[in-house]
């Protein structure tokens, strides 16, 4: 919680958006009025999850599908949900389109089979990796790790809090805008180099789940008023 941005957006792109929590995060914001796009490798694969999006939207609500670069290159905002494994490529792939755009990156550097212990890349994390292909200059903005995909496609109240890491004050008061505008309480966390810790938290988080078997284990603040 902090400020809001005065900064207008108005098209989300989701590069693998047609994964888990990108479908989620599309589903969320598509109901709160922003257009949004669902990008994949595969042209066909894009529209499929739009398709089955749209199947649950409410009928004045549409999002669309198209290839990632594509959807990047219409986005104010451009949300990268992808397995850590395809993180570098992507966002290689994505470079050009990203330009004088903010970055929302979701990737948890997750090293299978030891989901659950912290294992963060050289860079330091999957945001400081995102830093090292896009440049110094980039906006990029690191935010829900630990909010798991079951919360997401459904309309119910979510609990979980999200924290907001990233390269500057303003992008971070966008993207908490775009937190609250998908029924979530989001906390300005600062300086994106601060995304290890949530980034390590949802290994952490995935560990409760097993102990409890669970699937949707989250973090909140607390000690501090919310809205
Ligand atoms: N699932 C969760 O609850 C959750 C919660 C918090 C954070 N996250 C993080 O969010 C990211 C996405 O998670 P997810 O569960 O949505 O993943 P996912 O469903 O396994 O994959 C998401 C999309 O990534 C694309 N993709 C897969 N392999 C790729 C490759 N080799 N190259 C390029 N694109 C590839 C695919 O899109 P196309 O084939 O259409 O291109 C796929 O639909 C991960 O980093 C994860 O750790 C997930």
């Amino acid at each position: 919680m902090t400020g809001e941005s005065v900064v207008n957006i108005h098209t989300i792109a989701i590069a693998g958006g047609t994964g888990k929590e990108g479908k989620g995060l599309a589903y969320r914001w598509a109901k709160a009025g922003y257009r949004v796009i669902i990008g994949s490798r595969q042209l066909e694969k894009a529209m499929s999850a739009a398709n089955d999006l749209n199947q649950i939207l409410p009928d004045e609500v549409r999002v669309e599908g198209m290839v990632n670069q594509d959807a990047a290159r219409e986005a104010d905002v451009v949300v990268l949900t992808v397995p850590f494994s395809a993180h570098i490529p992507t966002l290689e792939g994505l470079k050009g389109e990203l330009r004088e755009k903010i970055l929302v990156d979701v990737t948890v550097p997750l090293v299978p089979p030891k989901v659950t212990k912290v294992q963060m890349p050289p860079a330091g994390s999957a945001a400081l990796e995102a830093k090292q292909v896009l440049g110094e200059d980039a906006r990029i903005v690191s935010a829900f790790q630990n909010i798991s995909y079951e919360h997401l496609l459904n309309d119910e109240a979510i609990t979980c809090d999200v924290l907001v890491t990233g390269t500057d004050k303003e992008a971070r008061s966008i993207v908490l805008k775009l937190t609250k505008d998908a029924g979530m309480t989001g906390w300005d966390a600062g300086p994106i180099e601060n995304s290890v810790v949530l980034e390590g938290m949802t290994s952490i988080l995935i560990g409760i789940n097993k102990q409890f078997g669970s699937h949707d284990a989250g973090i909140q603040i607390t000690g501090v008023p919310r809205d």
